[in-house]
């Protein structure tokens, strides 16, 4: 029984030794370990020995378990190192390769063109405002001196929802919507851009929906004078401090006297060229002394208050100011288009 201990034990290291994987050594833990392994089955025998010897064996065979056990386990804490050192050498990292190139995105064209426009009046002291995008039929025409039946609404052909309601055609409801927020009580000095729609037909300066930034100053006091000295550090500012303005006269229903402003053409400063068609001028923005009709409409006392109001489109402001030849390069969005204007 001793010699078939000993044996067994000997096996047991040997396969021990030879293992390789953590699935062999469990497969002998249980074939010589378990309950149906050879070592029970030894001391199963163990009533026909004589007293003596049964406690030296049982001895012998509790200390063959531990050795088996322990060699086992040692073989283990081998096996797992081994694997450990293995999966951290397929894991390095070479921290001297040169990284991938990640590619970086960076504002539209024209939100840097409203941003810009955003931060310069914000500079003369506006509040950016926003307003809806379906607007009523009252607050795109009506509280801006366009009635029902009045010609000037063919001046911009409108996307109707319902009778009522349609897609705004310009930003300028949001100069009544304003006034009526603050009720005749206060001046208001505002900026809103935004998306408008109408119904035109897409080519290289049409699209049924471009961005419009508005403008508007009520106070006591307000003066033709000032709406030209803010258009004046607007237009220096945005095209270069060498670019001249001029204000024609012009027509709106919801301004009088109303204006549109013209830049000195940057190529031959007011000579006359290709570029501004032999004028020496660019159209830049639409502009006027608000309607004494559209600052009582909307709760404004105009014995007191006077205001001018501006409106003026981004896409052309971009188009001047980088020589973009198509208002769909704004909304076709390619990248290679988009990408020359990100700053770096
Ligand atoms: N709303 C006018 C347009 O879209 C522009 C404008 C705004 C004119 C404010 C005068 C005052 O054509």
């Amino acid at each position: 029984m001793k010699e078939r201990l000993e044996e067994l034990q000997a096996e047991a290291l040997g396969k021990a030794e030879k293992a390789e994987t953590l699935k062999d050594l469990q497969d002998i833990r249980v074939a010589y370990l378990g309950k149906k392994g050879p070592i029970t089955e030894v001391l199963r025998g163990m009533g026909k020995l004589s007293k003596e010897e049964r406690p030296v064996i049982g001895e012998l065979a509790n200390k063959v378990r531990e050795a088996i056990a322990e060699a086992l386990d040692t073989k283990k804490d081998k096996l797992e190192a081994e694997e450990l050192e293995k999966k951290l050498e397929q894991e390095t990292i070479d921290v001297t390769l040169p990284g991938r190139p990640v590619k970086v995105g960076g504002p539209h064209l024209l939100t840097s063109i409203v941003e810009e426009i955003e931060d310069l009046f914000i500079g003369m002291g506006f509040e950016v405002r926003e307003g809806p995008e379906v607007e009523t039929d009252y607050y795109n025409f009506e509280a801006l001196n366009l009635p029902k039946g009045h010609p000037a609404r063919d001046m911009q052909d409108s996307f109707y929802i319902t009778e009522e309601l349609l897609m705004r055609t310009h930003t300028s409801p949001v100069q009544a919507r304003t006034m009526g927020e603050f009720k005749g009580a206060k001046p208001v000095k505002m900026i809103c851009p935004g998306k408008v729609y109408r119904r035109d037909t897409d080519d290289a300066t049409h699209s049924h929906q471009f961005t419009q930034v508005e403008g508007l100053y009520v106070d006591k006091d307000v003066r033709m004078s000032d709406l030209k000295g803010v258009l004046n550090r607007f237009a220096k500012q945005m095209f270069g401090e060498d670019r001249e303005i001029r204000l024609r006269p012009s027509f709106f229903p919801f301004t009088e006297p109303s204006v549109e402003m013209d830049i000195s053409c940057k190529v031959c400063h007011g000579e006359g060229c290709s570029v501004c068609k032999g004028t020496g001028w660019i159209e830049i923005l639409g502009g006027g002394m608000v309607h004494p009709r559209v600052l009582e409409m909307a709760g404004y006392d105009s014995e007191q208050y006077t205001g001018f109001a501006f409106g003026m489109g981004p896409e052309r402001i971009a188009m001047l100011k980088y020589g973009v030849d198509d208002i769909r390069h704004f909304y076709t969005n390619d990248v290679r288009f988009l990408k020359q204007y990100h700053k770096a």
